[in-house]
């Protein structure tokens, strides 16, 4: 592995809603290598991490399992002003309960979604997207479109813990980044 890196791809916040707090729209069925198009879907792990406990009552994510080798056919999707979707089965879909602090890793091809949150209390979920380092050589266009600091390198030689890429080593500062993120919320 250590010639082969894993780059950190992005990452997002995405929220569940209550009446008092956050309001975040469910985000529906999607496959992240439609964004991403590497050739190889499992060259590429996204990491959803539940940020308060998950469940089917307040909209955890969900996938459809065995459904990462083919890209389906993706457009706008009309309830959003930047994501887009795909329409595969939605009944194949599953979910995925976690506690608290609980991660799933699923392959960029697999479809997945969250639903809509029917409690009283937020449900947040971190999501960052992971790509193997061959993929950059193999891949141009992935290399040239977006910022080097977007793509810190994880592991292997190169790896410094982001002083390359931020000027600083951000080792151990997860807790302080959900800190952030969540108190950044809309
Ligand atoms: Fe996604």
């Amino acid at each position: 592995m250590a010639n082969h890196p894993w780059k950190h791809h992005d990452a997002r916040l995405s929220g569940g809603a209550s009446p008092i707090s956050i309001t975040v729209r469910p985000l529906t069925l999607q496959q992240d290598n439609a964004y991403f198009q590497i050739s190889n879907p499992l060259l590429g792990t996204a990491m959803w991490i539940a940020v308060h406990n998950a469940t089917v009552e307040n909209g955890t994510l969900h996938l459809i399992p065995d459904a990462f080798s083919t890209l389906l056919e993706h457009s706008r999707d009309p309830d959003s002003d930047h994501h887009i979707r795909c329409y595969p089965d939605e009944a194949q879909a599953i979910p995925i309960e976690l506690p608290a602090g609980g991660v799933v890793f699923f392959a960029y091809g697999t479809p997945h979604c969250t639903r809509g949150n029917h409690s009283h209390s937020d449900r947040a979920g971190a999501a960052f997207h992971f790509v193997h380092a061959s993929c950059f050589a193999e891949d141009p266009a992935l290399r040239a479109n977006v910022r080097p600091d977007y793509y810190p390198i994880l592991t292997g030689p190169e790896a410094t813990g982001g002083e390359k890429e931020y000027g600083a080593n951000i080792a151990d500062t997860w807790p302080q980044e959900i800190e952030k993120a969540l108190g950044a919320r809309p």
